[in-house]
């Protein structure tokens, strides 16, 4: 049975006291964007690396079969780039929605290219939900991305996306672009 984490994200954080607020995007948000947004930057946030440690039963898996997507980890001295998007309040009853798999929403510093600081929220999976599949080789966690397929699509064209989504912004991501390597290795086999 997916676990569900709208009821916990509304319970989490009021965002009532909020008429906007910033999100910070670093998986499916940076290229899947089903929501309208007030303005979006380039950002940064600090101490999280991006990681297809999450399962996914709802979007790129099964509940028998989950895919993987990614979420963050945190590791001192990192750097994860992204996008901040600018949002009302009320998106985020969509975004829970969509991301409910696991997903908690974290309040955290999100930085701009000019150097300015805000307090948004990020949504983040940690070991502790029950849909973390956590860590693997480069090579296993291809070969069970190639497995994967689910609702949203194959598993491996959120890596090729995600990807090229990056590349598109100039963000070099080791762990996206090894992963898209090791895909290519299989599919070409
Ligand atoms: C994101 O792209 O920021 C994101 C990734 C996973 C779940 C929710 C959001």
């Amino acid at each position: 049975m997916p676990i569900d984490t709208q009821a916990l994200n509304r319970g989490r954080h009021s965002l009532d006291n909020y008429d906007e607020l910033w999100l910070f995007g670093y998986g499916s948000l940076i290229y899947k964007v089903d929501f309208p947004y007030l303005s979006k930057e380039p950002a940064h946030i600090h101490g999280y690396q991006r990681r297809l440690w999450q399962g996914s039963s709802d979007h790129r898996g099964t509940p028998d079969s989950p895919g993987r997507v990614a979420t963050l980890t945190p590791v001192n001295g990192a750097v994860c780039y992204g996008i901040a998007y600018h949002v009302t309040q009320e998106e985020f009853e969509h975004l829970d929605h969509r991301e409910k798999n696991g997903y908690l929403r974290e309040e955290i510093d999100i930085f701009f290219q000019n150097g300015r600081k805000v307090r948004g929220l990020v949504y983040m999976a940690t070991p502790d939900n029950e849909a973390f599949l956590g860590g693997a080789t480069i090579e296993e966690l291809a070969q069970h991305i190639f497995n994967s397929s689910g609702p949203s699509g194959d598993n491996k064209d959120y890596v090729y996306e995600l990807a090229k989504a990056l590349r598109a912004r100039g963000v070099v991501d080791e762990h996206v672009l090894a992963l898209e390597q090791a895909l290519l290795k299989i599919e070409s086999r």
